[in-house]
């Protein structure tokens, strides 16, 4: 049975996940696969609907568990409904977020726990990890300063205390680096566009070349 190949994209404020995206799906098809884009909920009604909950600013009272159950059962739709059909169509899936943001934002920088977020999201997600987490490892200063030049407005106090939650969410990334060290590739998204993206296309010819010959 032909199978397809999951990447996810991962990554705080201001990382670039939005043109690096662009650019790999553009980069992959290049080099002949079918290309999924896709980001949670993806268009799936009922992920839909689960994250309207979520955001929604009337649901003050919502527990951290709630919000964490939520993002896993509208994770779960995703994938069975869109993500799992296209890579049994042999297709190379493209997430923008996945379950690392779980486990960085609920798990780490929320307070839950890495291990508490995984367990739920392992019921969810079945096994079906992404072949591969390209993170766009972008520190809090870099990002928040990138996303005001684009809005043209000076960093104030909330933003501060944003930026001292992003540090949370950069570290808990750094501990599922090294906790997932192959399937992971952190990219310094620090550095100019054109560097970073260069970077990742090597990765992923590094890795399709060797998807490539297992197939074989
Ligand atoms: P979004 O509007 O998709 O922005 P972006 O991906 O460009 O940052 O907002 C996603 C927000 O939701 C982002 O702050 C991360 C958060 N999030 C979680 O906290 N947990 C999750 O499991 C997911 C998928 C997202």
């Amino acid at each position: 049975m032909q199978t397809g190949y999951f990447i996810s994209v991962e990554g705080g404020e201001g990382a670039g996940k939005t043109s690096a995206i662009a650019m790999m799906v553009e980069h992959l098809e290049r080099k002949g696969f079918g290309v999924l884009s896709t980001r949670e909920p993806g268009g799936i009604p009922i992920a839909e609907q689960i994250r309207q909950v979520i955001l929604d600013r009337a649901n003050t009272e919502m527990d951290g568990r709630t919000e964490a159950l939520l993002y896993a059962a509208a994770r779960r739709q995703h994938l069975t409904q869109k993500v799992l059909p296209a890579l049994r169509a042999g297709k190379a899936v493209v997430c923008d977020r996945f379950v690392d943001s779980s486990l960085a934002y609920q798990g780490f920088a929320r307070g839950l726990g890495i291990d508490e977020v995984w367990s739920i999201n392992d019921f969810a997600v079945e096994g079906h990890m992404p072949d591969l987490t390209i993170w766009l490892d972008v520190s809090p200063e870099v990002g928040l300063s990138r996303i005001h030049a684009d809005a043209g407005r000076e960093i104030n106090r909330l933003d501060l205390e944003k930026q001292e939650f992003h540090n949370q969410v950069r570290e808990g990334y750094l501990q599922l680096q090294e906790r997932f060290p192959t399937r992971i590739v952190s990219i310094d998204a620090n550095r100019d566009i054109a560097s970073i993206h260069e970077e990742i296309r090597q990765v992923l010819d590094a890795r399709t070349s060797l998807l490539s010959k297992n197939r074989e």
